[in-house]
């Protein structure tokens, strides 16, 4: 298990600092979900990262700033589409693509010729890449703080549970947001969305002031972006409220290891049960910890009712669809 700091808040993020200049990994809390953090500044800390979460080499981290400033330091350039989406969403749950500066932060970026960079709200993160600033890091390379293509991590307890020694971790609480912040890619002609978060299209396309257009072939490649991705042990079949309510009178009474994660539909007797909130930002919220807890509790079989249609839930449909096709 890796060791949860504790002691006073400055003196964890001391200790942290002190971890992350030495070249160690510590998982740090944001908004979103835990990140596994490394200097970004050191390949040999980031190649780490990689090694500990079992991630292909060639596929980019996002690196984690404390303001726009910082990343000035990072970009070789901030086209004026990333500008208004840092203008309009920093600090908080939102990644731009950029072109990267060139020689900085080559091992963090798998050796694409671009850069993501985040600027987390979360009080803890801003105060550990506050300090890392004054250090004189560049930023924090930071994936989500679970093993390759598994479910990111929402409190501090779960990244633990993921990872050995090699890794300490920051505990700033449960994650508020819950689901993977927005990546939009900034580095070509126009703005891309790459990952669907919190944001709506309308939300982001009021800041942009031009559309935003949808992934195609050429865009980067992105692990997030999978299709099967996210997934808990058990198996997940996302089915729409008709198709649940048809399956659930076939299955009968039977109790077995089949679980529900439903906002209208009942369980049958038997099942392992927990209820989707009917609010998208509370659904996101939990999510992540209730796959998680469907797994603790022996389900091999997840039945999850789909999201209603409404733009504020793309981000939570998003995850349930490719959780279903791992
Ligand atoms: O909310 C989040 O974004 C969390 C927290 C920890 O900040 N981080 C996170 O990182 O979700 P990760 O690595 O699990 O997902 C980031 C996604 C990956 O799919 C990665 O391939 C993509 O962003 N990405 C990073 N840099 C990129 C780049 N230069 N071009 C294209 N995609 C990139
Ligand atoms: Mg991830």
């Amino acid at each position: 298990m890796a060791r949860i700091l504790d002691g006073t808040p400055a003196a964890q993020i001391a200790e942290a600092l002190e971890a992350l200049a030495a070249g160690r990994l510590v998982a740090f809390p944001t908004e979103t979900v835990y990140g596994l953090g490394a200097d970004a500044g050191q390949d040999e800390a980031v190649r780490g990262i990689f090694a500990a979460k079992g991630r292909p080499a060639d596929h980019p981290l996002i690196v984690h700033v404390a303001n726009a400033e910082a990343a000035l330091a990072l970009a070789r350039a901030v086209p004026p589409a990333a500008r208004r989406l840092m203008d309009a969403f920093w600090p908080g749950p939102l990644t731009v693509i950029v072109p990267r500066r060139e020689g900085v932060a080559t091992a963090a970026a798998g050796g694409q010729d671009t850069i993501g960079l985040r600027c987390p709200a979360h009080p803890v993160a801003q105060a550990l890449l506050q300090a890392a600033s004054r250090r004189g890091l560049l930023g924090l390379a930071g994936p989500s703080a679970n093993r390759f293509g598994r479910v990111s991590p929402t409190t501090a307890a779960h990244v633990a549970a993921e990872f050995g020694d090699e890794v300490l971790v920051l505990d700033g609480g449960p994650c508020p947001v819950g689901i993977e912040s927005t990546i939009i890619d900034c580095s070509r002609a126009r703005p891309v969305l790459l990952r669907p978060g919190t944001h709506t299209r309308a939300q982001i396309e009021a800041a942009l002031g031009e559309p935003l257009l949808d992934r195609d072939a050429q865009a980067p490649r992105a692990p997030g972006t999978l299709k099967a991705h996210y997934a808990p042990r058990a198996v997940v079949r996302l089915m729409s409220t008709d198709v649940l309510r048809t399956a659930l009178q076939v299955w009968g009474q039977t109790p077995g290891p089949v679980a529900l994660y439903a906002r209208t539909v009942r369980p049958a007797k038997g099942m392992l049960y927990r209820a989707m909130p009917d609010d998208a930002a509370a659904a996101a919220r939990e999510l992540f910890a209730a796959l998680r807890e469907f797994d603790e509790r022996g389900a091999r079989i997840i039945w999850v009712e789909s999201p209603p249609p409404g733009p504020e839930w793309d981000g939570v449909r998003d995850r349930l669809t490719r959780a279903a096709a791992a």
